[in-house]
C-alpha cells in the first residue's frame, strides 16, 4: 500500500480511534517507514479491536485482568468400555483408511515460558534421542500413513514470528520423511498489543506497531485465508485432528477418538475434545464446564480458586475434567465457523503481559518491570459451544499428556521425559518385558520408544527383537 490514498486512510483510521500517537511522528518518517507504518495500521481489525481501546475499553481491559464470573456446572466426560472402544476403533480406522483425516498442529505460540528461542517445535522433545517435537509428530503421521496406506496431510499453523524458521527447519530436516506436498504451513493472524492503563496501541518501533499472535483460535481464520481449508475439503478431508505443539505424548491420529466423534450417539461430528482428570485444583489446564446448558472450556486463569477447589461427595474435584487441548474438528464445522453470516464469532480474551515497547513521546524503548499490556487472543476451544452436540472423551494422563511448557518444575522437559519413559515402560511390561523398578516404583532404566516402532503396546508385541528383560540402569531406544 503505497498510494497517497492508503496513507491518508491509515492516518484517518488511527486518529478516528483515538490512536493519534501512532501517527504523531508521521511527517518526520521517510517514505518507506511511513508506508510500513501505514500497512501496519491498515492490517488492524479495527471493529474487533476498537472496544478494547481508550477510556471506553478500560472496563474490558480490567475485566481481562480479573477473569470470568459465569455460572458454571461441571461437565461429564465419556468413559467408554472395551466394547465401545473396539467398535469406535474400527470405525475410526475405516475413516483414516479412506484418507478423510488430516493432522493439525497449532504451533504459533511464542514459547516464552520455556525460554527457547526457536520455534517450540524445534525443542528436544524425547528423553534419550532428543528428537525435536516436530519430528515426534511427523513420525506418528508417517506410521499412520504406512498403516492406513493413504497420504495423511499435516497442517501446521505458525505465527508471523516463527513461520520462516519453521519452514526452514522442516526443509533442512527433509520434513522428517514426510513428503513436502503433504504438509501445509500457514501463519496465523495478529492483533495489536494495547497499553493496559491508557488503552493506546503500543508501538514496536517508530514505524511499526507492536503485534501479538491472535491466539490458537486464529487457526480457523488462518485455515480459510490461506486456502488450506478449501484444499483439504477438495481432497475429501472431513476431520481435522488438532493438537498443541507442546505435548510429545499426544496421539496425533487416534482411531478410537475419531470413531466416537463420528458416532451420532455421542457427538454431532462438529467438535470433540479429550480430557484428563486434573492432578490438583491449581493445575494450569482449562476445565470442561457447562454454562447456560452449553459445553465449554473455562481457562485456568478464569476459574475462581474456590470453584476449582470444590469437591464432590466422592472426594474428587467437581471440575475435574481438564482439557489437554486435543480436538477433532469437522471441516464442514470449520467452514461454518468462518462464515461471517453464521454468527459464530469466537470471543476475544485479553491477557496481561509484560511487553517492551517504543514510546513515541520520548523516542525511547521501554522495558517494563511489571505487566503493562493486554494481548488479545481467541481460543480454539471457544468453538465448542457452537457445536450442536460435543463429545468430551476421558483419557489417561499417563498415556496421552506430558506437555513441555516451562523451563523447570511442573510441565517441564524433565517431567515430560520422565512420563514418556514411564509410558514406554508400561507398554513394554504389557508386552511381557521385565522392566527394573526401584523401591518407590520408578523405572530404573532409560527407555524411549519411537513413534515409528509403535503407537501403542499392541504394536510392541508384533516387534521381533523385543528383549525379555531390561537391565537396571540400561538405556534402550526401540
Ligand atoms: C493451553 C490451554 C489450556 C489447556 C492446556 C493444555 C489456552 C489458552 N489454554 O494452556 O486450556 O488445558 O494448554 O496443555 O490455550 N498457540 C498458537 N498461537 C497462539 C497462541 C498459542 O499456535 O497465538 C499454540 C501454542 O503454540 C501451543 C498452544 O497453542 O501449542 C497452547 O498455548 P499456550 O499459551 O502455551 O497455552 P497454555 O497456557 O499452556
Amino acid at each position: 500500500m503505497t498510494t497517497t490514498q492508503g496513507l491518508g486512510l491509515a492516518r484517518d483510521l488511527a486518529e478516528r480511534h483515538g490512536q493519534g500517537h501512532l501517527v504523531a511522528g508521521w511527517d518526520s518518517l521517510g517514505e518507506e517507514a511511513r508506508t510500513a507504518l501505514a500497512e501496519d495500521i491498515l492490517a488492524i481489525d479495527w471493529p474487533v479491536v476498537a472496544p478494547w481501546l481508550g477510556e471506553e475499553g478500560a472496563a474490558r481491559r480490567s475485566h481481562a485482568a480479573r477473569g470470568d464470573r459465569a455460572e458454571l456446572e461441571p461437565a461429564v466426560a465419556l468413559q467408554p468400555d472395551d466394547v465401545q472402544r473396539r467398535a469406535a476403533r474400527a470405525a475410526g480406522e475405516a475413516v483414516l483408511r479412506r484418507g478423510r483425516v488430516a493432522a493439525l498442529t497449532v504451533a504459533g505460540g511464542q514459547g516464552t515460558r520455556l525460554g527457547w528461542s526457536g520455534p517450540k517445535g524445534t525443542f528436544p522433545g524425547t528423553p534419550i534421542t532428543g528428537k525435536p517435537l516436530f519430528r515426534v509428530f511427523a513420525e506418528q503421521i508417517r506410521r499412520a500413513r504406512d498403516r492406513y496406506g493413504v497420504p495423511i496431510r499435516w497442517l501446521i499453523m505458525t505465527s508471523p514470528e516463527n513461520d520462516a524458521a519453521t519452514r526452514s527447519f522442516l526443509a533442512d530436516n527433509n520434513c522428517f520423511g514426510l513428503p513436502r506436498r503433504d504438509i501445509a504451513i500457514f501463519p496465523q493472524g495478529v492483533h495489536p498489543s494495547i497499553d493496559l492503563a491508557s488503552g493506546r496501541i503500543l508501538m514496536a518501533d517508530r514505524h511499526a506497531i507492536a503485534f501479538n499472535p491472535d491466539g490458537h483460535g486464529g487457526v480457523l481464520r488462518a485455515l480459510e485465508t490461506s486456502g488450506v481449508l478449501d484444499g483439504m475439503i477438495g481432497l475429501g478431508v472431513e476431520v481435522l485432528s488438532s493438537f498443541q505443539i507442546d505435548n510429545p505424548l499426544v496421539r496425533a491420529l487416534d482411531p478410537v477418538f475419531i470413531g466416537l466423534h463420528l458416532d451420532a450417539a455421542h457427538s454431532s461430528g462438529e467438535m470433540s475434545s479429550k480430557a484428563v482428570i486434573k492432578s490438583q485444583p491449581g493445575e494450569r489446564v482449562g476445565v470442561f464446564a457447562r454454562c447456560d446448558g452449553r459445553l465449554r472450556v473455562v481457562e485456568y486463569m478464569d476459574l475462581p480458586e474456590a470453584v476449582a477447589a470444590r469437591r464432590d461427595a466422592d472426594g474428587g474435584l467437581a471440575f475435574r475434567w481438564g482439557s489437554i487441548a486435543v480436538h477433532l474438528l469437522g471441516t464442514a464445522f470449520v467452514r461454518k465457523l468462518v462464515d461471517p453470516d453464521s454468527g459464530a464469532t469466537l470471543p476475544l480474551h485479553g491477557a496481561m503481559r509484560k511487553m517492551p515497547y517504543f514510546d513515541p513521546a520520548t523516542g525511547r524503548r521501554v522495558e517494563p518491570a511489571e505487566p503493562n499490556a493486554i494481548k488479545l487472543e481467541t481460543f480454539l476451544f471457544d468453538a465448542i459451544p457452537f457445536a450442536e452436540k460435543s463429545l468430551v472423551l476421558a483419557t489417561d494422563r499417563r498415556e496421552e499428556f506430558a506437555p513441555i511448557k516451562n523451563s523447570r518444575g511442573e510441565d517441564s522437559a524433565a517431567t515430560s521425559y520422565r512420563m514418556q519413559m514411564e509410558r514406554a515402560s508400561a507398554w513394554l511390561e504389557s508386552a511381557g518385558v521385565r522392566v527394573p523398578r526401584r523401591a518407590d516404583g520408578s523405572v530404573d532404566a532409560a527407555i524411549e520408544i519411537s513413534p515409528l516402532s509403535a503407537s501403542g503396546p499392541e504394536d510392541l508385541e508384533a516387534l521381533a527383537a523385543l528383549p525379555g528383560e531390561i537391565r537396571p540402569g540400561q538405556r534402550l531406544v526401540i
